[in-house]
């Protein structure tokens, strides 16, 4: 039986009539951008997470540049990023007037923490994006107590794990970020023991893209922020730098949300966590189908997370001769990410080289993830499992 890496139309036929029902109510308002629409999903999103402000823009990307932007780099000014993560993290960074600057990951989460942050940092670090990869969250108590110490900003990329979670472990926020007066992080917090993903540092990015696990019928994005100066400034900067039609405080871009977007996401946000509980089951019937299994790792997850898969990732020996075998047997899989962003050609003149970030590069030829959406059966990841198994013992 073929095994889709991702199936789209099956999430889509489930919530069919109420999407259906609620397209044909925007197309009949015929109010299409930003509106009442995209408020109310701003401000359902914001309750869901336990943030104070969210904003929505056109897409996760623009979820990274529009923060960084507000920050008003100086020319030089550095942003450590991951070099294992999808391209916009660093691409984001770039755009804005920051200098990227590669760190490494955690071989076992394949995230950064605080000591690969604090390996590559220097005086003109201003900000930091811990990229909550596949899913699961970045240590963000001991990243914020780096970042606090040395009056760095704490941008989360949460765009592939929107609901996860991490048990909070308290941490005194001393003072804010330059330039942003806010309500502190702590009020914000609604549940004592848990913090989700984009609640944890000054601000957190979401995408919207089909693909994630809360995903729209095109691009979108998200910003949430503690500090309401800030989402002032994003709100500002989505419609060319001013609120005021026509007079322009800054210079801003087209970053606006659609309002077709923000009612299917407002459909689709109250399955969101039954769809995670799903992504999670599949998880750990792969667990249990490939342990033993020499040759391959699988997901490795952090005591106090809580991880929404967004992708179910393996590190595997041949993987590239796996991925063929599965392919014949019509099972799909993906490969997140094949390059480190370190090595891409458009950042060369940034200088790094092969070898110097050595656990991102041996992930690059290690990692391959199965499908893991929620709707796939029982049947199908034993399908996928045992198609592993086989390849391992052949
Ligand atoms: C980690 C990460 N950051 C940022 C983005 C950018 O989001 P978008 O495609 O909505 O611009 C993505 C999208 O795949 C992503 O995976």
């Amino acid at each position: 039986m073929p095994v889709p890496f991702l199936d789209l139309k099956l999430q889509y036929n489930d919530l069919k009539a109420e999407i259906d029902q609620t397209v044909g109510r925007i197309v009949a308002s015929q109010g299409f951008v930003l509106g009442p629409e995209v408020q109310a999903l701003e401000e359902e999103v914001a309750d869901y997470l336990g943030v104070p402000f969210a904003v929505g823009v056109a897409s996760g990307t623009d979820a990274l540049l529009l923060p960084l932007r507000a920050l008003e780099p100086e020319p030089g000014d550095e942003v450590i990023v991951p070099a294992f993560t999808f391209f916009a993290t660093a691409g984001a960074v770039w755009n804005s007037g920051f200098t990227p600057v590669f760190c490494d990951v955690d071989p076992d989460t394949f995230n950064v923490t605080s000591e690969s942050l604090e390996s590559v940092w220097t005086e003109r670090t201003r900000a930091v994006i811990p990229v909550h990869l596949y899913g699961q969250m970045a240590p963000m108590t001991e990243i914020r107590e780096l970042a606090r110490g040395r009056g760095a900003f704490v941008l989360e990329d949460a765009a592939q794990a929107i609901g996860a979670r991490q048990r909070y472990s308290a941490v005194r926020l001393g003072g804010e970020p330059a330039g942003i007066a806010s309500r502190s992080l702590e009020e914000s917090v609604r549940s004592e023991d848990w913090r989700k993903a984009g609640a944890s540092g000054d601000a957190g990015s979401f995408s919207f893209f089909p693909t994630k696990n809360l995903g729209g019928f095109g691009d979108g994005g998200l910003v949430t922020t503690s500090h309401e100066k800030l989402a002032e400034t994003v709100a500002k900067l989505r419609v060319h730098g001013g609120m005021q039609m026509y007079h322009h405080e800054m210079v801003g871009t087209n970053s606006r949300l659609d309002a077709l977007q923000a009612a299917v996401l407002r459909v689709k946000l109250p399955y969101l966590d039954t769809w995670a509980e799903g992504r999670q089951r599949n998880a750990a019937l792969y667990g249990e189908l490939l342990q033993g299994v020499e040759g391959v790792r699988t997901p490795w997850v952090a005591p106090d997370n809580d991880h929404v898969y967004n992708q179910y990732t393996l590190r595997v020996r041949q993987r590239d001769d796996l991925r063929a075998y599965l392919s014949e047997r019509g099972i799909g899989s993906g490969l997140y990410y094949p390059l480190g962003l370190h090595l891409q050609d458009c950042f060369k003149a940034l200088g790094s080289k092969v070898g110097d970030l050595p656990v991102t590069e041996t992930l690059t030829k290690e990692v391959v993830s199965l499908p893991i959406f929620p709707e796939l059966t029982e049947g199908q990841i034993t399908e996928v499992g045992t198609a592993v198994r086989e390849f391992y013992s052949s």
